[in-house]
């Protein structure tokens, strides 16, 4: 599969997701701007793949920085992170990569500006592998949880297109795929973005693993009929109770699953994991344009094209409802991640 993202001599190629599966394009990202607008365009998304294309935004935009004076380099560098911090706010990845990104730059003073700009470009692609392996980890400790011949309910897309690659909710269901236990996944399409229906049902099928996709509104019915084992999802900001922040309509699935007696998982890196964030309430929720809700996917308007219009594109499932978040570490209750986190950060 051709990578999430990837540095490439000096370009930032993603593999545009707005317009998957019709189509299978690489867009190359020259300036750290185009970096931005893709993340805002959902060309490329999901909390973890979000981080990683920042962090390489915040080095092609170095590089490009004409000043060989270190203090206006560092300055002009603190800009480009504020102009990709400012492109979504739920997920946390975001803006610990560009975290990550500014530390490099204002903890080696002494180095000169081409120094940094190597150490810059380094420090991206080292977050990218990191991404990777911990997903790989995550997919471990995540596959003991799933019996052979089970049924996997996921909701948006946390696999290896919102990530470094490999997924983290569908990394899951990879190792569990790959130790040879027959599983089926069944793919909300989550509207409003399909991101279920055109990422997830997509990516499974490329590496043949069986995905039955649902509209939203189907998942309670088939719960009821016993046709669900077990719920993964990913997320994009785990607060220090144990909230999770994950895509609009995760919040649903958990509350269906804890009233059919189904276990619901949050599969994430600590990247996720916002220990300064005490609950869910205090998380920003991204609300998104009209244009989502009112048509389908760029489809005629479905509705009066003067109707209100709602589109939280971010719910909150609260800490009660999940049964166990399963990270690179290994698999903690809700009410302990806050302490396993920042122990040993
Ligand atoms: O709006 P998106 O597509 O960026 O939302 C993505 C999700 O909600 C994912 O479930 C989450 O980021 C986890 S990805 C491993």
């Amino acid at each position: 599969m051709i990578p999430t993202v990837e540095w490439k001599n000096g370009v930032v190629c993603l593999l545009d997701q707005s317009l998957l599966p019709r189509r299978v394009e690489v867009l190359e990202c020259r300036d750290y701007s185009m970096v931005a607008e893709a993340i805002r365009e959902l060309k490329v998304r999901g909390a973890p793949a979000i981080g990683v294309t920042a962090a390489m935004g915040v080095a092609l935009g170095a590089q490009a920085v004409p000043s060989t004076n270190r203090e206006e380099f560092t300055v002009s560098v603190l800009k480009i992170c504020d102009h990709l911090a400012a492109t979504r706010p739920t997920a946390v990845n975001l803006f610990w990569a560009i975290d990550r990104m500014k530390r490099m730059l204002t903890q080696n003073e002494e180095r000169t500006v081409e120094e940094v700009k190597l150490m810059l470009m380094k420090e991206s692609i080292a977050i990218q592998q990191e991404d990777l392996a911990m997903c790989r980890t995550m997919g471990q400790h995540g596959a003991k949880l799933i019996q052979d011949g089970q049924t996997i309910l996921t909701h948006c897309n946390a696999g290896a297109l919102a990530t470094a690659g490999y997924g983290t909710a569908l990394g899951v269901v990879r190792a569990a795929w790959e130790s040879g236990k027959k599983i089926q996944v069944i793919a909300d399409e989550t509207r409003p973005v399909l991101q279920g229906a055109r990422l997830t049902a997509w990516e499974l099928m490329q590496d043949g693993i069986p995905v039955t996709l649902i509209t939203d509104n189907m998942a309670g019915s088939i719960m009821r009929k016993g046709q669900i084992h077990v719920c993964v999802v990913g997320a994009d900001r785990i607060a220090a109770n144990g909230d999770v922040a994950n895509k609009i309509g995760t919040y649903s699935v958990a509350v269906l699953a804890k009233a059919h007696g189904i276990p619901f998982y949050v599969a994430a890196p600590y990247s996720t994991i916002d220990v300064a964030t005490p609950n869910g309430d205090a998380i920003p929720i991204e609300e998104r344009n009209r244009a989502e809700v009112l048509s389908v996917y760029g489809s005629e308007p479905i509705a009066p094209s003067d109707v209100q219009i709602l589109n939280p594109a971010f719910d909150i499932t609260p800490a009660e409802y999940i049964s166990g978040i399963i990270t690179e570490r290994g698999v903690f209750a809700p009410k302990d991640i806050a302490e396993e986190f920042s122990l040993r950060r």
